[in-house]
C-alpha cells in the first residue's frame, strides 16, 4: 500500500466542486491533477490554481494515466455517461448524489463499476457528516438498545436558489426529490442500518412558477422494526437551521439578517438570467468558497432508542439517557467532508469500500422513486433494492 496522495481528476467545475474545494485543499491525502470542463475559463482557472491539466471531455481526462480516480460533479442527467466512461477507463469513481435519475441507469452504473473492478462511491451526501456517522456507530454498538423511531426534518430555501431550467423539471431530476430527499434518505438509512422495507408518502408541488416537487413527507419502515418520518420543505419561509444552533447546512454560521434573501434574488428573473446567476457560483467566477466552522448537517434529526434518545447537532450528539444527559463531540476540522476523502482513500489505497457504494446509492434512489409513486397512487410502496450499511 502506498501513502502517496490519491491523484484525482475532477469532472465538472460548478457549484458542487466549489463546495468540495475547502476539503480537497485541506487534505494532503488527495491531489487534484486534472479537470474536465466545457468552459475554457474554468479549465484555465483550474490549471492556474492547481497546476493540473484541463481537458475538454471526460474521455480525454480518463486517457491521462496520471489520473487514478475521478470526482464526477456534473448535472444529475450526465452522471450515467460519465460514470460509464470512467469505469471503461478503469478509474475509481466518486460521483455526486444522486447516483442517477432512473433506476435503470443506476443499475447499469453499478454493474459497469463491478465489471471494471473499480470502486464506485456516491457522495458527498449528508450521510458522510461526522455526527451522522457517530450516531450510526453508537446505534450499531447496541449501547442504547433497539432503535425504534427516527424523525428527520428540514425546512430550507432550496426551491428559490438559482437553477438551470431542468432543475425545475421532475422527470429530468429536478425538484427536491433527487437533490434533497436523497440526502435525508441517506441519513435515515445510515442510522437505521440501510434495509428500508416500505414507504408511504405525500408530496407538495405548490408554486406554479416552479412546477416541481418542493416538499414531501414520508414514512419509511425498516427491517428490525424501526420507523422513520422524513419531512422536507424547500419553500423557504421557516428555516429549520434555527433549530441547529443557527448553523447552516454547510457548517457555516447563519446570518439572521439574510432572511428572505433567496426569494428576493430571484424576483423578476427570467430562466436565462436565473441560469446565469447560478453560474456566478461556479469555479473560476470569483465566487468565494463557504467558510465552515462546524460539521455539515441536513436539518434536525432525532433517533429514539430503548434506553436513550439521540439528537444530532452540527457539533456532535446530545444523548438523553434514562437518568442523565450528555454530549458526545464530533470534532470539526480542518474542513468539512473529510470523511468523503477518507472513504476515497481507503477504497483506492486499501480496497475497502465505504457504506456509500453504488449499490447504496441505488437503494437510496429507489426510495426517491417510491416517494413519488406513493404520492401519486396513494398507496404504500414496497422496496426491492435495499442493501445494509455493511454489505
Ligand atoms: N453534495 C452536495 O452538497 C451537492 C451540492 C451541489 C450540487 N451537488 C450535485 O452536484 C451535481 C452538479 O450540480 P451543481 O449544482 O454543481 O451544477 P452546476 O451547474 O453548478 O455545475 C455543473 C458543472 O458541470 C459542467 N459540465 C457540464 N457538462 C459537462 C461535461 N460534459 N463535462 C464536464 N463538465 C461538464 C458545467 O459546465 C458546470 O460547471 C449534481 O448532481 C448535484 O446533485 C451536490
Amino acid at each position: 500500500m502506498t501513502s502517496d496522495p490519491v491523484r484525482l481528476g475532477v469532472v465538472g467545475l460548478g457549484r458542487a466542486f466549489m463546495l468540495m474545494i475547502p476539503t480537497f485543499d485541506a487534505d494532503p491525502r488527495v491531489k487534484l491533477v486534472a479537470a474536465a470542463a466545457p468552459r475554457q475559463e474554468s479549465r484555465t482557472a483550474f490549471e492556474q490554481e492547481y497546476g493540473g491539466k484541463g481537458y475538454e471531455s471526460i474521455e480525454a481526462l480518463c486517457a491521462d494515466p496520471d489520473v487514478e480516480a475521478v470526482y464526477i460533479a456534473t448535472p444529475h442527467q450526465m452522471h450515467v455517461d460519465h460514470v460509464l466512461a470512467a469505469a471503461k477507463a478503469g478509474k475509481h469513481i466518486l460521483v455526486e448524489k444522486p447516483l442517477a435519475i432512473s433506476m435503470e441507469d443506476a443499475d447499469r452504473m453499478v454493474r459497469a463499476a463491478r465489471e471494471a473492478g473499480v470502486h464506485l462511491i456516491v457522495g458527498p451526501s449528508h450521510s458522510f457528516d461526522l455526527p451522522v456517522d457517530l450516531a450510526a456507530r453508537l446505534i450499531e454498538s447496541g449501547e442504547f438498545g433497539a432503535l425504534r423511531m427516527i424523525q428527520a426534518l428540514n425546512y430550507t430555501d432550496f426551491l428559490y436558489r438559482p437553477r438551470r431550467p431542468e432543475e425545475l423539471r421532475t422527470e429530468e431530476g429536478g425538484g427536491v426529490m433527487f437533490s434533497q430527499a436523497i440526502h435525508q434518505i441517506d441519513v435515515v438509512r445510515r442510522l437505521a442500518g440501510g434495509m428500508a422495507e416500505k414507504v408511504v408518502a405525500f408530496t407538495g408541488n405548490w408554486d406554479p412558477k416552479r412546477p416541481t416537487e418542493g416538499a414531501f413527507t414520508a414514512l419509511m419502515s425498516f427491517a428490525g422494526g424501526c420507523v422513520a418520518n422524513l419531512t422536507y420543505s424547500g419553500y423557504a419561509h421557516f428555516d429549520s437551521d434555527i433549530w441547529m444552533n443557527d448553523v447552516g447546512e454547510l457548517g457555516q454560521a447563519k446570518d439572521p439578517a439574510s432572511y428572505g434573501k433567496a426569494r428576493r434574488a430571484l424576483m423578476d428573473l427570467d430562466p436565462e438570467e436565473e441560469a446565469r446567476l447560478k453560474s456566478t457560483r461556479t469555479f473560476g467566477s470569483g465566487a468565494a468558497p463557504i467558510e465552515a466552522a462546524h460539521n455539515e448537517h441536513f436539518g434536525p434529526v432525532i433517533a429514539l432508542c430503548d434506553r436513550a434518545d439521540l439528537r444530532l447537532t452540527p457539533d456532535g450528539i446530545e444523548v438523553f439517557g434514562d437518568t442523565e444527559r450528555r454530549f458526545i463531540e464530533a470534532p470539526f476540522g480542518p474542513a468539512p467532508r473529510k470523511t468523503v476523502v477518507e472513504a476515497l482513500v481507503r477504497a483506492v489505497r486499501e480496497d475497502v469500500p465505504p457504506v456509500q457504494t453504488g449499490e447504496w446509492g441505488l437503494a437510496s434512489l429507489e426510495v426517491c422513486h417510491a416517494i413519488l409513486r406513493s404520492a401519486e397512487t396513494g398507496q404504500p410502496v414496497a422496496l426491492q433494492h435495499q442493501c445494509n450499511a455493511h454489505q
